[in-house]
């Protein structure tokens, strides 16, 4: 792929229904960043032009999906969408034991609140911000074993996603199993840049894991985006497909957690996996204490169809091949135009690097975040902060990464859209010694991207 003539990614898909793109003028955009207090989650979407704020349950459904939706059985227990959904589940991961429940975070709740007891320790590649929340929610302590690759936006280092195995032997001498009720990895890494783990790495934390007899869990969100890279990069895995990848990750594993919102191609989903029994019996109670019964999990009937479809299509090499060239298209772009960005680009965005971008900035200007405004004012593009604001706890020896994500939604956005969004960026970034810095007004106490709100930098 050259610089000049990124390959065009290739629709396995033609257009059924179509959604009048907002286009607000820039007073429109200067109005609304100031009643937003300059958090782009207070946007209302038809202020935003392109909608890069997350790729979870923003996806086009197909024509199979809402074909599911209109055979949705709604009955409170034992409904046959549950049997489908079920079935999907257990041939994908292998784990017997499936519960349902409204999206990612719930499926958290669930476990963590039934595995974790106040003063533990939950160790995770990087955990995603409610993973982290949950297990603080819980009583436990969330630490980040990403190896080193993670922390340096410019490698290409093909897996660093990748868990440090050596720091995760280390912890589990020194806490052993009393004080770390499981260990996390989430496939694809979020918050290190939607980098994959790979499957070496993943077997030596398995091993290293239950030596210690402690169980190994997923975050298997972005699990088909983690494979195809998988089969593209590992040795000996060029010729297998999505789901024998995925189960020889699912294999190695106790359990997992999932936002069907991701690569079950749904709007709203998710769910619990595990393969102990007695496990499954706690998760049960826990589910109809909080999302519902275990045949529907807070969600409707219909919606375990869809997410039973969304499942199998998210395996589909060449719609996989459309996603990830969906990425690398953008970063091709950007590339194009000297922008800096995590290398390489991830399975479900790009971000961008802001200590290269806006070098002049300093943590108190909160650049992240002044960055996304930018983005923002500049053409309507609503993307997020993963930086110093999601993870204002994250650093504990490794500084974070300071990054601005442009999550692309499954099937959403064209390649003009995508052109679109660098033209954007690169205007942004060539006028990047004028951007000024944000101060927080309002810091809520947890979660603080979602509320918090700011101001311009004066002086
Ligand atoms: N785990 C990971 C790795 C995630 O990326 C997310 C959500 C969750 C768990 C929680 O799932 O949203 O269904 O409750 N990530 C979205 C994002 C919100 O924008 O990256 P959820």
């Amino acid at each position: 792929m050259s610089p000049e003539s990124p390959a065009l990614p290739f629709e396995p898909f033609k257009t059924k229904v179509v959604e009048r793109l907002p286009n607000p003028t820039l007073a429109d955009r200067q109005a609304a960043l100031e009643r937003a207090g300059y958090n782009l989650f207070n946007l209302h979407s038809d202020e935003v032009r392109i909608d890069l704020l997350t790729d979870s349950g923003t996806g086009a459904m197909s024509d199979r999906q809402w074909g599911g939706m209109m055979m949705g059985d709604e009955s409170y227990a034992g409904s046959r969408n549950f049997a489908h959904f079920e079935s999907k589940v257990r041939e994908i991961t292998g784990f017997p034991y499936v519960i349902p429940a409204h999206q990612g975070r719930a499926a958290e709740h669930l476990l963590f609140t039934t595995l974790v007891r106040p003063g533990q320790i939950v160790p995770n590649n990087m955990h995603f911000d409610t993973t982290q929340a949950h297990v603080v929610h819980a009583g436990g302590t969330p630490i980040n074993l990403a190896g080193a690759e993670a922390y340096d936006a410019v490698s290409d280092y093909p897996f660093k996603g990748n868990m440090d195995t050596a720091a995760l032997e280390r912890l589990l001498v020194v806490e052993g199993k009393e004080r770390v009720p499981l260990v996390m990895v989430t496939i694809t890494n979020n918050t290190g840049g939607g980098q994959p783990v790979s499957l070496a790495n993943l077997t030596e934390v398995s091993r290293v894991a239950h030596a210690h007899g402690i169980p190994l869990y997923l975050d298997m969100c972005r699990w088909a985006e983690n494979a195809y890279f998988v089969r593209e990069r590992e040795p000996g895995m060029g010729t297998r497909t999505i789901k024998e990848i995925g189960r020889a990750f699912f294999d190695l594993a106790d359990g997992a957690t999932m936002s069907a919102k991701k690569d079950g191609l749904v709007n709203i989903g998710g769910f619990v996996a595990v393969r102990q029994a007695a496990l499954a019996d706690r998760l049960k109670e826990a589910v109809i204490l909080f999302e519902g019964f275990p045949t529907y999990g807070g969600l409707a009937r219909r919606d375990l169809e869809a997410v039973s479809i969304g499942l199998e299509e998210a395996t589909d090499l060449e719609y996989l091949e459309h996603r990830i060239g969906q990425v690398r298209y953008l970063g091709a772009l950007l590339d194009a135009r000297g922008v800096p960005f995590l290398h390489p680009p991830g399975g479900h965005a790009i971000y961008l690097d802001v200590d290269r971008f806006l070098p002049h900035l300093g943590d108190l200007d909160l650049p992240g975040q002044a960055l996304a405004v930018e983005l923002y004012r500049e053409g309507g593009i609503r993307t997020v902060e993963v930086g110093s604001i999601m993870f204002p706890t994250r650093s504990k020896d490794q500084r974070p990464l300071e990054l601005v994500r442009l999550a692309i939604p499954r099937r959403v956005y064209s390649a003009s859209h995508l052109a679109y969004v660098a033209e954007v960026v690169a205007r942004v970034y060539d006028r990047r010694a004028s951007i000024r810095g944000l101060t927080m007004t309002y810091r809520p106490e947890r979660l603080p991207h979602f509320t918090a709100r700011y101001a311009p930098k004066t002086g």
